[in-house]
């Protein structure tokens, strides 16, 4: 029997993918034949309403010294980051000396705006690729998982955290009882955690099923992180959807009894009540319409296959590797993937081993249509990719339904 790791009782998956390669494992043909394979089970917590992977991948084979990926390889999800900045910065400008922590730094995105502007601060981050690219801009950073040990050695140097910020990390985290302590030690009495994540709301509205990969072990919901905080004398006060990844909940979090709740929070609760997302039969219902659009997916590309069409994935994201290999799709069926990320261009892709090669390859010679496994991004990238289209390119979109236009 498996238990939940946020309240221990009796869970059962609600949906399995089968073996599945690490999301973000590009590799070399020489490395095809040690590849890794985990089995990715997603199950929902009827007691605490969160929905989790059952069989977490250890965290240090998919967070290390050259995590592939980069926040700032996307300009909107930059301009996003600059905004939350100002945002948390506009709140602390009456803090005298204030100290601004983000957990899941990466390449210092975010921090950059505190950094240039002389605010104190510290991002945090166990990969040491992207934390080396976030202090060479002068972004300070600490290459180490965050837990309550790390949290305790940080306020011996810094003292406690104004603000605590995290961005798409949380999700992330197989062990968030280390992760609330760390917060419950680092944040000041009066502080504030802002974090978001993907939206176990928007997931289950759109089908988004691509966002269930090994390093997103928890989809959450104000309801299930209301259910994980609570013991540690935490609160959200404040609730806030925004468009990013496909949808995302920004939760603001404080001490209990510090800062009154905003209307946000009642609001995103009766929205979960509507939705039913603490009942078992929507997850059952959830399974059901990702079977249907696989095969929907797998028919598409078939029909093109057998018609001669050319098809390239775009975007070689964490995202494409449950669609690949959950859907069975092959380098038949997908000639390549084209990427910006230097660290993936070269290799293949987990699991399926289609290649991923630079926007060059694809602007050189069009695809007759493009699988748009980056569709998170899809406003920049078709602003960009005009030509494409204007060359009688055609768009395959998988989310929130299979089509091609
Ligand atoms: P994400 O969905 O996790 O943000 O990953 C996006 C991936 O897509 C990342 O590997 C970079 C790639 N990408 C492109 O290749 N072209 C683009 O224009 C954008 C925005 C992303
Ligand atoms: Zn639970």
């Amino acid at each position: 029997m498996r238990r939940c790791r946020v309240c221990g009782s009796a869970i059962e998956p609600f949906m399995s993918f089968g073996p599945m390669p690490l999301a973000n494992g590009f590799l070399r043909a020489e490395e095809f034949a040690s590849e890794a394979f985990f089995d990715l089970e997603v199950a929902f917590c009827e007691r605490c309403a969160m929905v989790q992977l059952t069989e977490p991948v250890p965290p240090e084979l998919m967070f290390h010294e050259q995590y592939p990926f980069y926040t700032s390889g996307s300009t909107l999800m930059t301009a996003h980051f600059h905004r939350l900045a100002a945002e948390v910065a506009q709140s602390l400008a009456r803090e005298p000396d204030a100290f601004v922590v983000e957990i899941g730094s990466n390449d210092g995105t975010l921090l950059q705006a505190f950094s240039s502007g002389g605010t104190r601060h510290l991002g945090v981050d166990p990969s040491r690729n992207v934390a080396e690219a976030a202090r060479a801009k002068g972004v300070e950073t600490l290459c180490r998982f965050f837990d309550e040990q790390a949290a305790r050695e940080i306020v011996l140097e810094y003292g406690q955290a104004d603000a605590i910020i995290a961005c798409n990390c949380f999700c992330h985290v197989g062990d968030l009882h280390a992760l609330a302590a760390g917060i419950r030690a680092l944040l000041k009495p009066g502080g504030l955690l802002v974090f978001e994540d993907p939206y176990l709301g928007d997931i289950v509205r759109l089908t988004s099923y691509d966002q269930i990969y090994d390093e997103h072990a928890y989809y959450f919901s104000a309801g299930s992180v209301s259910a994980w905080l609570s013991p540690y004398g935490l609160e959200v006060i404040d609730a806030q959807p925004q468009a990013v990844h496909g949808g995302s909940m920004r939760y603001t979090v404080a001490r209990k009894g510090v800062h009154p709740a905003r209307a946000g929070v009642a609001a995103l609760r009766a929205e979960e009540s509507r939705m039913a997302l603490q009942a078992p039969h929507t997850y059952s219902l959830f399974r059901r319409r990702i079977e249907q659009s696989r095969e929907a997916l797998r028919d598409l590309l078939t029909r093109l296959h057998q018609q001669g069409k050319r098809v390239a994935g775009y975007g070689a994201t964490s995202k494409s590797t449950t669609i690949l290999n959950y859907c069975g799709i092959t380098p038949e069926l997908i000639e390549y993937i084209t990427d910006t990320t230097p660290l993936k261009q070269g290799k293949f892709s987990p699991g399926a081993h289609i290649p991923v090669r630079s926007p060059a390859a694809f602007h050189f010679d069009f695809p007759d249509c493009a699988l748009l496994f980056a569709w998170n991004h899809a406003e920049e990238i078709g602003a960009k990719e005009t030509a494409f289209r204007s060359a009688g390119g055609k768009w395959i979109r998988y989310v929130p339904r299979v089509t091609i236009e």
